[in-house]
């Protein structure tokens, strides 16, 4: 199973890319906070456990967190997964250590560390507009990028909403733990042979054409 690490700030564009990348190299997306917003709108026990935590920004604890992603890991190996790209994870030392032990212990290694870098700015002005189609989930913005007639180019959906973690002064609390829990992380993932970095302000397309030049 070849894995795959995406890290970036909120809004740099790591879902868009795993977009790009599950078309592209028939990979399995794995996004924590997928996960962990998915519980929270079934309302089970892990999401009422984390709504809280996840809607003002916070992280979710390293050992759940830890948990949840072996459990997830457990099942694509068995079900013999081509590929997975890891989205948000791991967030913290602790979380890539628990992830190297993993791997180590299945004799699994990460193929390639995707940086996408942007401006804080920038990564405020994209989350904090961002909304998502109720339906299908497709991301727009509420000024650079809106859905045409109001209606979602992918499913014709015509409800929004916006994320409670993306109201500004939530993403600019989550930009600050990103800064402080990520910057070991990057550095850590630095010295991995597959590790390449991408300005994250260019168009998404474009983005896209770099990462694709890295992989192959
Ligand atoms: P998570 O869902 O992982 O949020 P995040 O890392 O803050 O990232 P975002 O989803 O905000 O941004 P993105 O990079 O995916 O951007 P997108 O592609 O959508 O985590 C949410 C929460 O869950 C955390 O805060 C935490 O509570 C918890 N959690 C998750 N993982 C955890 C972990 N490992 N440990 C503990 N807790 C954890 O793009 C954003 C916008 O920009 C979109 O509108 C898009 O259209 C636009 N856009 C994208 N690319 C471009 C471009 N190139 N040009 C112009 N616009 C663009």
């Amino acid at each position: 199973m070849d894995i795959y690490l995406l890290i970036g700030a909120p809004g740099a564009g790591k879902g868009v890319q795993s977009a790009h990348l599950i078309e592209k190299y028939d990979l399995t997306h794995l996004s924590t906070g997928d996960i962990f917003r998915h519980e929270i709108k079934e309302e089970t026990e892990l999401g009422l456990e984390v709504k809280r935590i996840v809607q003002s920004g916070q992280l979710v604890s390293d050992d759940l967190t830890n948990r949840i992603v072996a459990g997830v890991l457990d099942q694509h190996r068995q079900n013999g997964t081509k590929g997975l790209i890891l989205d948000g994870y791991p967030r913290t030392l602790t979380q890539v250590h628990a992830l190297e032990d993993y791997l180590a212990k299945y004799d699994l290694s990460i193929s390639k560390v995707i940086l996408l870098n942007v401006s804080d700015e920038e990564a405020v002005r994209r989350a904090s507009g961002r909304i998502i189609c109720s339906n299908c989930k497709k991301s727009y913005h509420r000024v650079f990028n809106q859905p045409n007639d109001g209606k979602c180019g992918e499913c014709g959906g015509s409800d929004f909403f916006q994320r409670p973690d993306d109201k500004e002064e939530n993403v600019r609390d989550r930009l600050t733990l990103y800064h402080q829990q990520n910057t070991p992380v990057i550095d850590f993932y630095r010295q991995h042979a597959g590790f390449f970095e991408i300005n994250g302000e260019l168009p998404a397309s474009v983005v896209s054409s770099e990462i694709d030049k890295n992989i192959l």
